[in-house]
């Protein structure tokens, strides 16, 4: 039996306190995420994930001090010029879950380059949660069907999941096998609520800097073990 979960989905909490912890600022912290980040994305095409979804910026996440916000904005810009290469390389595509339109100008240029060069590669999707909130996608894709609907384009009796799914930002994915969250808090955080109905939860006590590449294969392994409760996943 094939063991590794098709989609991967992962809330990267506990940078800032992991940075504060060692006298650093979030930013640190957030910069060693970005380093654990590269280790699981490596894990995830050695293993055979085939998607793997990244919590990165919530819409709640606009809440936090400018500095950290506009450091957390210069990540994908700084990440992207330097990780394209690679992906290409890796036949890895990217795609962005989330309000790109409420990026700032840099970012938004940055993602979108990201999504237009490695459109056609075929091996791991590394889908960025980024501006994401699952209720605004969600209240979105009312919106869009309305506007659909206005234009005959849909109908009501067109309306049941699969036609939903398509109006969600992760369209044309499959629900997530299991959603990990690191950082200690067992809670969803706004994160893929439709498409996680079903999905395994798995929390993880370390901070997301400290999660690495073998507790996160413990845990992806560990998913298919239905003789296990899900507090005890990556345990
Ligand atoms: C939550 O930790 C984490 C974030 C808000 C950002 C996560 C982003 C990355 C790991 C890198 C993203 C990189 C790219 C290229 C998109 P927190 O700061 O809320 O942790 P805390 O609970 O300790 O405060």
């Amino acid at each position: 039996m094939n063991t590794i979960p098709t989609h991967v989905a992962l809330i990267m909490d506990g940078n800032g306190r992991w940075g504060k912890k060692r006298g650093l600022t979030r930013s640190e912290g957030h910069y060693a995420g970005t380093k654990a980040m590269e280790e699981i994305i490596d894990a995830s095409t050695e293993q055979g994930v085939k998607i793997l979804t990244l919590y990165a910026f919530s819409t709640e996440n606009w809440k936090r001090p400018k500095d950290e916000v506009n450091y957390l904005m210069s990540l994908p810009i700084k990440f992207f010029n330097q990780k394209l290469p690679e992906f290409m390389r890796r036949n890895i595509k990217i795609l962005i879950s989330g309000d790109i339109e409420g990026l700032p100008k840099k970012t938004k240029k940055a993602v979108e380059k990201a999504m237009e060069k490695t459109r056609n590669n075929t091996g791991l999707i590394v889908n960025f949660a980024l501006n994401y909130s699952s209720r605004s996608e969600i209240l979105q894709a009312i919106y869009r069907i309305l506007i659909d609907a206005k234009k005959n384009e849909i109908s009501m009796d067109d309306l049941n999941e699969e036609t939903f799914e398509k109006y969600l930002y992760t369209r044309g994915l499959p629900d997530p096998d299991i959603v990990i969250r690191t950082g200690g808090e067992k809670r969803v955080s706004n994160f893929l609520m439709w498409q996680s109905s079903e999905s395994r939860l798995c929390f993880v006590d370390e901070l997301f800097p400290d999660f690495s590449k073998e507790l996160y294969i413990k845990a992806i392994k560990d998913q298919a073990d239905d003789a296990i409760t899900w507090e005890e996943c990556a345990g």
